[in-house]
């Protein structure tokens, strides 16, 4: 009861401040983040800065509702990516902290405008720059995946070209249930996109919403090592955990399966296996489909996960 007055006085004071203030574009902005993360500021971009002129791939960094520049999981993905020597990799935030901090069901409310505003963004850097779309790659978690998916649609509207894709981490939940295709990310918005679940039925979307959905210990709530509490979703933040281990160490494998009780009962073994690690164009639509893993509780999470949680699961869950 007291939660609830509570939740009514924030949705209330969020209302007042922000219908009388509208959305403050001015916050968002684009910034490239160098190896030892000094950071070129791109939101004005009206003029090129030439820093772009080599072929590397472009990871469009969106973060989350309630993240920042700050945020440990951002600047471990940053330092991962800057590492890797299979080709060169530039990353830019797109930082919405300002206007992504408030009241969640608001965020709800003013994704789609941010999303757009984005895309209006990435179509004159793409132009200033002369970059190529199919250089651009989303990386995103939970409800900037859905920014994301605003993003692209507006691209895919303005260009009549769509993004080459998108990596979604554990996409939100929280009023995404109901909504339509158009209202979220969704297969179609990029050439190739990929869902890691790993918070199903609780903070991430259960659905394979995506050209290949990876569905690490079946995508459950609660993964292994998770306390899960309502304050601190710890299996929705092991999506980036994970990414974070596969981008350093290059392996991520899944292997597909049709569904996560088929798997547990080891009738997929002999099926294909994928490795998400790679770079941007390792991945490609022959590849759609549903793919699992296991993950070990503790880091390494990715490497020798041989541990059959066997009694873990409610193999009653299927959502495939
Ligand atoms: C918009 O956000 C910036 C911070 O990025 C702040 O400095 C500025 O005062 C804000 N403007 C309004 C009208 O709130
Ligand atoms: C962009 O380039 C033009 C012409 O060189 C220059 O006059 C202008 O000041 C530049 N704008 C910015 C924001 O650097
Ligand atoms: C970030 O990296 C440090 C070690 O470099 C590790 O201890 C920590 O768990 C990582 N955090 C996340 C959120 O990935
Ligand atoms: C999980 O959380 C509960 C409730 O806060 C606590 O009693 C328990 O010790 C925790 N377990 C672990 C392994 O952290
Ligand atoms: C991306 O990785 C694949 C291997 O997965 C490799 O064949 C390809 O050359 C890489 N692309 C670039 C541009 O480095």
């Amino acid at each position: 009861m007291v939660m609830n007055i509570l939740l009514f006085l924030l949705a209330v004071l969020n209302y007042v401040h922000f219908s009388t203030a509208g959305l403050n574009y001015t916050s968002i902005r684009f910034t490239l983040v160098n190896p030892d993360f000094k950071t070129v500021d791109l939101t004005d971009n009206t003029n090129a800065t030439g820093l772009f002129e080599e072929d590397s791939e472009i990871i469009l960094l969106i973060f989350a509702w309630t993240e920042d520049t700050t945020t440990p999981w951002i600047k471990n993905i940053t330092e991962a990516y800057h590492r890797r020597n299979d080709r060169k990799y530039q990353i830019i935030y797109v930082d919405w902290s300002y206007e992504g901090s408030t009241f969640y069901y608001h965020e709800v409310k003013i994704i789609d405008a941010i999303g757009y505003f984005s895309g209006d963004w990435l179509i004159r850097f793409m132009e200033k720059e002369k970059v190529d779309i199919n250089r651009i790659h989303v990386l995103t978690h939970s409800l900037g995946c859905h920014l994301a998916g605003f993003m692209a649609k507006y691209i895919k509207k303005q260009l009549n070209r769509i993004l080459h894709r998108i990596t979604c981490l554990d996409a939100a939940a929280p009023g995404y249930l109901e909504s339509s295709t158009q209202k979220k990310l969704y297969r179609g918005d990029a050439k190739i996109i990929v869902a890691i679940h790993t918070d199903i039925d609780n903070y991430g979307l259960a659905e394979a919403y995506g050209d290949i959905d990876f569905y690490p210990n079946g995508g459950l709530y609660h993964q292994p090592g998770c306390n899960d509490s309502f304050l601190e979703s710890c299996s929705h933040c092991k999506s980036h955990d994970y990414w974070v281990e596969a981008i350093f160490s290059n392996k991520f494998y899944g292997r597909e399966c049709d569904s996560w009780e088929n798997y547990l009962e080891g009738l997929c073994e002999n099926n294909r296996l994928l490795n998400f690690a790679g770079n941007m164009t390792s991945i490609t639509i022959a590849d759609s489909g549903i793919y699992f893993t296991y993950t070990n509780a503790e880091e390494p999470f990715l490497t020798n996960c041989i541990i059959k949680y066997d009694n873990y699961y409610d193999i009653n869950d299927n959502y495939f």
